[in-house]
């Protein structure tokens, strides 16, 4: 039951209370994971409504991390944003796409 999630939508969830990212081009929703992230709130909320895999994966999560993920998992993103996007890979060297610039300058609360 994968659902296909366009970046756009996952871009307007990118505020603490209603906050997804996108790992893996998988679209998770972690609102209510926010406050018992170990890893802190803002590390969140910096990712928030854009691609968290470089951040997720520089840190070096444990398995446990990417089991905890799955239970906030809630589509696919949309082929055509993948795409039209970047290979989203580890190798990745900054996230600075366009679209992860305005999602940071919306996510203004904590900078
Ligand atoms: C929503 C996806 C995420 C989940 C489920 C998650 C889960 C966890 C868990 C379970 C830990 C404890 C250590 C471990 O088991 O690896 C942790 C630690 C940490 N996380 Fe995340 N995390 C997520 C996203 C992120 C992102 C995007 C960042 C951005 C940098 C981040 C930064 C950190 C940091 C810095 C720690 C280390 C905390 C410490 O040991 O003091 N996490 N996270």
């Amino acid at each position: 039951m994968s659902k296909e999630i366009p970046l756009a939508t996952v871009q307007k969830h990118n505020k603490p209370n209603d906050l997804w990212l996108i790992i893996d081009n998988k679209v998770y929703d972690v609102t209510k994971f926010l406050h018992e992230h170990p890893g802190g709130e803002e590390t969140l909320i910096d990712v928030a409504g854009r691609d968290g895999t470089k951040a997720f994966n520089d840190v070096g999560h444990s398995s446990e991390a990417r089991e905890i993920l799955k239970k906030f998992y809630i589509g696919d993103l949309a082929a055509a944003d993948i795409q039209k996007k970047r290979p989203v890979s580890e190798s990745t060297p900054t996230d600075s796409s366009p679209e992860a610039v305005v999602a940071t300058k919306q996510c203004c609360i904590l900078h």
